[in-house]
C-alpha cells in the first residue's frame, strides 16, 4: 500500500476568473490574479492510497462517500495516470476533508482540487507542470498549487496545454500583506460558480466590455502593482474587479445575485473608513458568495479592526451580523 497526505488552502483572486470558452476543459475568457492563504487557516487536507486490494476508485469528502464518477474528478485521474512515471495501475481511494464550510462561496474547489492533485502527482511522481490538471478540476484550483500571488494564463490552445498558472511573486515579497474574511453567511450558496459564469457568459452584453476592454489593461496593472508593493493601486483594482464582476452577474438573464445587504454595509463600511483616513488602507473582494475578503497591511489592521469592532458590536440581534464579525486573520501565503 502507498499513502500520501498533503494540505492546500484556499485563493482568493484579485481579478476573477468569471467565464469559460471550454465548459469541458476548463478553459477561462480572461486571465485571473489572486493570492494563495496560508496553509495555517482555510485548507484542505486530502490523503491518496494505492493498494492491490482495492477493486475501484472511491472518494470521501468530510466523511462522507460521494460520487466517483464526477466527470471533474474523473478529468483529474485520467490525467494523473495518462502522465504517471511509475506504472501502478492500482485503484486508487480518496480522502479529503475541508477545515472550513465546503460549497459556500469560500472557495473550497480551488483548495480541495489543488489538494488531490498534488497529493497524486505525489503518488504518481509525477514533476512537471501539474497546474493544468488541477485546472481541470476546477478552474480556480490551478492557482492554489502554488503559495504567493499567483496568475493564471489563460493560454490559446484548445487543448488547454497553456491555460496554467504561474508565480508572480512569493508571499515573502509582500509579507505586510494581510487578508481577513467576514463571514457573513456559510451555508452552500443557492447558484454555484459553474452555473452563475455560465449564464453571465451566455446572456450579459456588459461581460464582452469586461473581456475586450478592460481586463487586458487591468492584469497588467495590478501585476505591475503587485510587483512594486503600490498598495493604492493594488486595491483601487481589486475593489473595482470585485465591483464588475458582480455587476456583470447582475446584468445576467436572469440575473445572478451572490450580495446580500450585509455586504454591501461592509462596502460601504470599507470606502468610509477609506474617506476617513484620506487614504486607501483597505481593499474588499467578494467571490460567488455574500462573505467579504479584505486586502491591508498589517501596519492598518490595529485601527480598522477597532472601528470594526465599534460599528460592528458583538451581540447584535442579527444571525448575519455575528457572523460577519467573526472574521479570520489570515497571515499570508506559504509555499507548500
Ligand atoms: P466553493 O465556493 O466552495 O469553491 P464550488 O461550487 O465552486 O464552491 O465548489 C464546491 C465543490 O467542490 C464541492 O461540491 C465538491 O465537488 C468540490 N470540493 C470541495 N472541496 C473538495 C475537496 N476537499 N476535495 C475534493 N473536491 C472538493
Ligand atoms: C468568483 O473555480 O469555483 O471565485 O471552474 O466552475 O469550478 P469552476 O469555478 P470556480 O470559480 C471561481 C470563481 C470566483 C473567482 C475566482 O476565484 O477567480
Ligand atoms: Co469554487
Amino acid at each position: 500500500m502507498c499513502t500520501v497526505t498533503c494540505i492546500a488552502s484556499i485563493n482568493i483572486a484579485v481579478i476573477k476568473y468569471w467565464g469559460k470558452r471550454d465548459e469541458v476543459l476548463i478553459l477561462p475568457v480572461n486571465d485571473s490574479i489572486s493570492a494563495t492563504l496560508d496553509t495555517d487557516h482555510l485548507h484542505a487536507k486530502t490523503t491518496v492510497m494505492t493498494s492491490s486490494t482495492f477493486k475501484e476508485d472511491r472518494i470521501w469528502l468530510n466523511g462522507k462517500e460521494e460520487e466517483i464518477k464526477n466527470p471533474r474528478l474523473q478529468n483529474c485521474l485520467t490525467q494523473i495516470r495518462k502522465r504517471a512515471r511509475n506504472s501502478n495501475q492500482w485503484k486508487v481511494h480518496i480522502c479529503s476533508e475541508n477545515n472550513f464550510p465546503t460549497a459556500a462561496g469560500l472557495a473550497s474547489s480551488a483548495a480541495g482540487y489543488a489538494c488531490l492533485v498534488v497529493a497524486l502527482a505525489k503518488l504518481y511522481q509525477i514533476e512537471d507542470d501539474i497546474t493544468s490538471i488541477a485546472r481541470s478540476g476546477s478552474g480556480s484550483a490551478c492557482r492554489s498549487v502554488m503559495g504567493g500571488f499567483v496568475k493564471w494564463c489563460m493560454g490559446s490552445e484548445s487543448n488547454g496545454a497553456d491555460s496554467i498558472a504561474k508565480q508572480i511573486v512569493p508571499a515573502s515579497h509582500w509579507p505586510e500583506m494581510r487578508i481577513l474574511i467576514l463571514v457573513v453567511n456559510d451555508t452552500k450558496k443557492k447558484i454555484s460558480s459553474s452555473i452563475g459564469m455560465k449564464r453571465t457568459i451566455e446572456t450579459s452584453d456588459l461581460m464582452q466590455h469586461r473581456i475586450k476592454h478592460v481586463l487586458p489593461n487591468r492584469i497588467k496593472i495590478i501585476e505591475q502593482a503587485i510587483i512594486e508593493k503600490d498598495f493604492k493601486t493594488f486595491a483601487e483594482h481589486t475593489i473595482k474587479d470585485s465591483n464588475q464582476m458582480h455587476a456583470v452577474c447582475l446584468d445576467a438573464y436572469p440575473p445572478v445575485v451572490y450580495m446580500n445587504d450585509v455586504s454591501h454595509t461592509i462596502i460601504n463600511f470599507v470606502h468610509a473608513y477609506n474617506e476617513a483616513v484620506n487614504e486607501v488602507k483597505v481593499a474588499y473582494t467578494f467571490d460567488a458568495g455574500p462573505n467579504a475578503t479584505l486586502y491591508l497591511l498589517e501596519e492598518s489592521v490595529p485601527e480598522f479592526m477597532g472601528v470594526l469592532d465599534h460599528f460592528f458590536p458583538p451581540g447584535i440581534n442579527l444571525e448575519q451580523y455575528r457572523k460577519g464579525l467573526t472574521f479570520k486573520e489570515v497571515i499570508n501565503s506559504q509555499e507548500l
